[in-house]
């Protein structure tokens, strides 16, 4: 597969006046993505989780137009954020190659995230992945006989170019983006579902999102990756973590959960460890963040619990556990971490299926 597989054919006939709506979640990276070239292309390969009640719900409002140029809207919760369009207008140029008909429509973009939008989590990945999904559902409609595959690549794959880590929500449970020999049919150029065994103890794994800091972050991913380049260690970095996901196979068809703690904790504390060691240098971590982790350390230690935890570009904690747990490791949340979340703030959401179509 090269980019050309995704070009836009010329369409045979008009859209007239229309709607479309889908339904997209968050995702959470085990083997973390960090450094990028060319257009939005990893520098190694990741492996997320695809979430559950994380999701962000899109409608794409269309209407042909004569004017030329990009027409578009963008309106969040019901109110129209001009903000946004800066980044909207990047990712339209970016696909406009891909998708012939975005300059000959109007477009009113309408977006929910079914979590609040100060929170600190990313809904770079829920909102791209989503409005990937509506155009793509406009595509569906000039060219009806595309694929199901074909419509989840492409939507894959324009979503990546919207926000990287947006190409791995659109399906699940496990999404592996980035080519690597040991995982086939993987890319550059779009997120696959995992291809491999996945053990009864990764099903309806639980992620409880603490939230530790709901500002905006002081440093935004665009620039954390551009610090990978010139990195004294980011090509260990790089290797590191394609090892780290070749570990991971046997560990997730065998359900060894010690191994799987052993890597997803050390990919996170890895991840944060570029952001110190970059220059110039930050800390996206708070004193809570560590507080948190001794806490889950030394919880684990006591019981022999098999809950742990990773980070993404951020403050905010993600409490991994396996569904066995859940009442225990709840109970422990409650009890013991809950007082280090700003306004005791935290979100459950557990493994889910990946994107839905709404019907309206
Ligand atoms: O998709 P971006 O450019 O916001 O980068 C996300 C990077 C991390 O969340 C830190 C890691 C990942 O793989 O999701």
């Amino acid at each position: 597969m090269t980019e050309q597989n995704f070009l836009s054919k010329p369409y045979s006939y008009t859209l007239e006046k229309g709607q479309v709506s889908w339904q997209s979640p968050s995702n959470i990276a085990l083997v973390k993505y960090w450094g990028k070239h060319g257009e939005q292309l990893p520098k190694n390969t990741s492996i997320s989780f695809t979430l559950s009640n994380c999701h962000t719900q899109t409608t794409l409002f269309y209407e042909p137009k004569t004017k030329a140029g990009f027409d578009f809207e963008i309106y969040l919760d019901g109110k129209l954020e001009e903000g946004f369009e800066p980044k909207i207008l990047k990712f339209f140029q970016r696909i406009e190659n891909y998708l012939l008909f975005l300059k000959e429509y109007s477009f009113k973009i309408e977006t929910f995230n079914s979590f609040p939008h100060s929170s600190g989590i990313a809904s770079s990945a829920s909102g791209m992945s989503a409005l990937a999904l509506c155009l793509m559902e406009m595509e569906r409609k000039f060219n009806p006989e595309i694929s199901k595959e074909y419509f989840h690549q492409k939507a894959s794959f324009l979503a990546r170019l919207g926000s990287g880590s947006a190409c791995r929500s659109i399906e699940g449970p496990l999404v592996v983006w980035g080519e690597h020999s040991k995982v086939i049919g993987s890319t550059n150029l779009f997120g696959i579902t995992y291809p491999l065994e996945i053990h009864k103890n990764f099903k309806k794994y639980q992620d409880t999102i603490l939230l530790v800091d709901q500002g905006e972050k002081q440093v935004s991913s665009t620039v954390g990756h551009d610090l990978m380049h010139n990195h004294p260690f980011a090509e260990e970095r790089f290797a590191q973590a394609n090892t780290n996901l070749e570990k991971l196979i046997p560990i997730l068809k065998s359900g060894n959960l010690d191994g799987f703690i052993e890597i997803v904790e050390s990919e996170a504390l890895s991840l944060h460890a570029m952001m110190m060691t970059s220059m110039p240098y930050f800390i996206l971590m708070k004193p809570n963040t560590l507080e948190i982790i001794n806490r889950i350390w030394e919880y684990r230690k006591k019981t022999g619990s098999k809950v742990c935890f990773t980070l993404d570009a951020g403050a905010n904690v993600h409490v991994l556990y396996p569904e066995l747990e859940k009442k225990q490791v709840y109970d422990f949340i409650k009890k013991e971490l809950v007082a280090y979340c700003q306004n005791s703030k935290y979100i459950c959401d557990l493994v889910g299926k990946g994107a839905k179509k709404v019907y309206i």
